[in-house]
């Protein structure tokens, strides 16, 4: 692989896995429990089959898009990822200018490392904020004061996290021991990787949440910040915060990590600006359904009322198609782009972003469609993988 030109997630993930401790390679990576989530995220993608239309004019093809008032180059954002500080020197604001680069937003994690100010200060477009419930309700409006003043316009909160779903690869590469037994098998995971070392361990610093008020000592210890997120996250977190949100955050209001059509009506009831159809990328409740098999029934439910973006499994162009063929306006991308930023850094994920452009340009080219507005349920076989469900043959009876 080192010798060869990367193409699309898959190689980078190849990569990643090269470059990264262990631990760490497998913190992105994995899922909750059996990982039956995260295996449907991608293979119900992979399930469902495109149309072929020929003889249509697609001499110009546009995948220009608007979202929450500001232009896209494509319908896609890079999901937040926290920690990426961890995966590549300065990690959030290498993917943040690729994504600005590449003309899509970047959303910052409020558990990165990178600071919202270190982002302000490296790019022009404004980044989009991922705001998780601490119990300190004054530290969250100090966060939320600073990242609006520093341009955020788009806030997501994230509600799929009441509490921390259970990641085995963590537990078995010694994440969970705090014992002499873990810290010996993360050093010598860690002594595997000399080029992790130098650019991340020694030039990368420092390695703080840099958003966060109160730190854990070491994000890398992965035990101390699990122990870290039980005390401070909050599980009481309920419908009248949201309402409290939206009264705090005078931008954009996103609630992100919504599977189920009632909390995405309930999200808009509470004054949602937008919805992320989410299940934490397979890393929270496992045996829940793929955020792909679930999109036909809450499109349906929300009927355009507030933008419904969609994440989970998403890993070319021909996926980013197929969401918006079921009723997604945009998608966000996760473990793509850490791996992609694992590898090679901004040039890396800028790589993967034209890319997958490239890939929904020749999707879109070969359906016979040149506008995004011209892609529905209509160009997908109707017999394929979950199209057999109730809800979307009555999609695709109103698709055009
Ligand atoms: C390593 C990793 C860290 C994540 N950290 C966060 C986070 O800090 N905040 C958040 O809202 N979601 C987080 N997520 C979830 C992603 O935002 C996104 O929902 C998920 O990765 C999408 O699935 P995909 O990885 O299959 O694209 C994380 C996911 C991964 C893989």
């Amino acid at each position: 692989m080192a010798l060869q030109i990367p193409v699309g997630s898959a190689d980078y993930r190849t990569l990643a896995r090269q470059r990264l401790p262990r631990f760490l390679f497998d913190y992105i990576d994995g899922g909750a429990n059996d990982e039956l989530t995260l295996a449907a995220n991608t293979l119900d993608f992979h399930s469902l089959r495109l149309c072929q239309r020929v003889l249509h004019d697609v001499t110009q093809l546009d995948t220009s898009s608007q979202l929450f008032g500001r232009p896209l180059s494509m319908p896609l954002a890079l999901a937040p990822l926290g920690m990426a500080g961890l995966y590549r020197r300065r990690g959030e604001v290498q993917a943040a200018l690729a994504a600005e680069a590449c003309g899509v937003p970047f959303a910052l994690s409020s558990v990165g490392i990178c600071p919202v100010q270190e982002i302000h200060a490296a790019t022009t477009s404004p980044c989009w904020f991922q705001l998780y419930m601490l119990r300190d309700r004054g530290a969250v409006q100090a966060m939320l004061q600073q990242a609006w003043q520093l341009g955020c316009e788009t806030l997501l909160f994230t509600v799929d996290l009441a509490v921390a779903g259970v990641r085995r690869r963590d537990t078995r590469n010694g994440m969970q021991a705090a014992d002499r037994r873990g810290q010996l098998l993360r050093a010598w995971q860690l002594l595997q990787r000399p080029g992790w070392l130098l650019d991340v361990g020694l030039q990368g610093r420092p390695h703080r949440f840099g958003n966060l008020p109160q730190q854990v000592a070491d994000p890398a210890n992965l035990q101390a910040v699990r122990t870290w997120l039980d005390e401070q996250f909050d599980p009481g977190v309920t419908w009248q915060d949201i309402e409290w949100l939206r009264r705090q955050w005078p931008g954009q209001l996103v609630i992100k990590g919504v599977l189920e059509v009632d909390d995405a009506l309930q999200a808009v009831a509470c004054g949602a600006d937008g919805i992320v159809l989410s299940n934490h990328g397979g890393r929270q409740l496992d045996s829940v359904p793929s955020t792909i098999r679930q999109l036909p029934a809450v499109a349906t439910a929300l009927n355009g009322r507030v933008p419904l973006l969609l994440d989970g499994g998403v890993r070319s162009g021909i996926d980013v198609f197929k969401a918006l063929a079921l009723g997604a306006q945009a998608v966000l991308i996760g473990r793509p782009w850490a791996w992609a930023l694992a590898a090679e850094g901004q040039r890396g994920v800028e790589a993967l972003l034209r890319s997958l452009h490239e890939e929904l340009r020749v999707a879109m080219a070969l359906c016979g469609v040149s506008a995004l507005q011209d892609i529905g349920p209509h160009l997908l076989q109707p017999q394929s993988g979950i199209t057999q469900l109730k809800v979307v043959e009555q999609l695709l009876k109103i698709g055009p």
